[in-house]
C-alpha cells in the first residue's frame, strides 16, 4: 500500500436492491423502499461526517416510471414524506440539496416542494446532496444537444465553440465535479442510464449488499479501498 491520497470530492450511488430486500422477507417491495429511505439518511449523515463534498443518489430513473402504478405511487409518497420531514436534519447539518432529472414528469406538488427545498438550502456549504429523480442520462445528454442546437440556430455560437467544457455546462450537473467513486449495491454490474458522461473516470465499486443493508461501515471500507487504487486517466 502507498500513502498517496486520491482526491475524493464526489461519491455517486446507485441505490439498488430495495425490492429484493423485502421479497426475501416475504414482504411487499414497498417495505424495502421504506427501509431504503432510512439508509439514505444514514449514508447522507455518514458522508457528511467523512468530509465528502458531493453525494449523488439515484432515487428514481426515467425507466422506473414503467413500474406498476402501486409501486410508483408508493415511491412518490415516500419522496413527499422525505421532502417534508427529513429536510430539517439536513438543514441543521449544512447540507445543500439539489435535484437532477426530468421534472415535468413529476407531480406538481412534488416539483414545488423540490424547488422549496433547493431554495431553503441554497446557502448551505458543508455538503451537496444531489438527488437524481426521474433521471436518465441519455435524456440529459439529448437535452444538452438540443440546447446547443438552439444557441447555434440563434447565431450565438459556432461549431468550434462546442467543447467538453461547454457540453458539460449544458448538463444538469454543470455545477458539480465528476464523481470520483461510483457505488452500486445489490450485485448488479451495470450503470442503468446513470451519469454516463460524468462517470468517464470514476472508480467503480459493486457490492452484493442490498441497499437497505448498506451501512456506514461498508462506505468506509469502499473509501479505504479507493485510496489504494491508482487513477491513471490514460497516462502511464
Ligand atoms: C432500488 O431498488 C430503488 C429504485 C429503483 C426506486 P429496486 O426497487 O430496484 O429493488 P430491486 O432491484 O428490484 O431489488
Ligand atoms: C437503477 O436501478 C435505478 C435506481 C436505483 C433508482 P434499477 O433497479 O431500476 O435498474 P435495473 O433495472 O436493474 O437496470
Ligand atoms: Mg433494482
Amino acid at each position: 500500500m502507498t500513502d498517496k491520497k486520491n482526491k475524493l470530492e464526489h461519491i455517486a450511488v446507485i441505490m439498488d436492491g430495495n425490492g429484493r430486500w423485502a421479497q426475501k422477507r416475504g414482504m411487499p417491495r414497498t417495505v424495502g423502499h421504506k427501509k431504503g429511505a432510512e439508509t439514505v439518511k444514514e449514508i447522507t449523515r455518514a458522508a457528511g461526517e467523512l468530509g465528502i463534498k458531493y453525494l449523488t443518489l439515484y432515487a428514481f430513473s426515467t425507466e422506473n416510471w414503467q413500474r406498476s402504478e402501486d409501486e410508483v405511487n408508493a415511491l412518490m409518497d415516500l419522496l413527499r414524506e422525505y421532502l417534508k420531514s427529513d429536510i430539517k436534519e439536513l438543514q441543521e447539518n449544512g447540507v445543500r440539496i439539489i435535484f437532477i432529472g426530468e421534472r415535468d414528469m413529476l407531480a406538481t406538488d412534488i416539483v414545488e416542494q423540490m424547488k422549496k427545498v433547493e431554495e431553503e438550502t441554497i446557502n448551505n456549504n458543508k455538503m451537496v446532496l444531489c438527488i437524481a429523480l426521474s433521471y436518465g442520462s441519455r435524456q440529459e445528454i439529448v437535452n444538452a444537444a438540443r440546447r446547443i442546437a438552439v444557441l447555434f440556430k440563434r447565431g450565438d455560437i459556432e461549431p468550434e465553440d462546442i467543447d467538453i467544457k461547454m457540453f458539460s455546462d449544458m448538463l444538469y450537473t454543470k455545477d458539480i465535479p465528476d464523481p470520483d467513486i461510483l457505488i452500486r449495491t445489490s450485485g448488479e454490474h451495470r450503470i442503468s442510464n446513470y451519469l454516463l458522461w460524468q462517470l468517464a473516470y470514476a472508480e467503480m465499486f459493486f457490492t452484493d449488499t442490498l441497499w437497505p443493508d448498506f451501512s456506514r461501515k461498508e462506505l468506509e471500507q469502499i473509501i479505504q479501498d479507493y485510496q489504494t487504487r491508482e487513477r491513471r486517466y490514460g497516462k502511464v
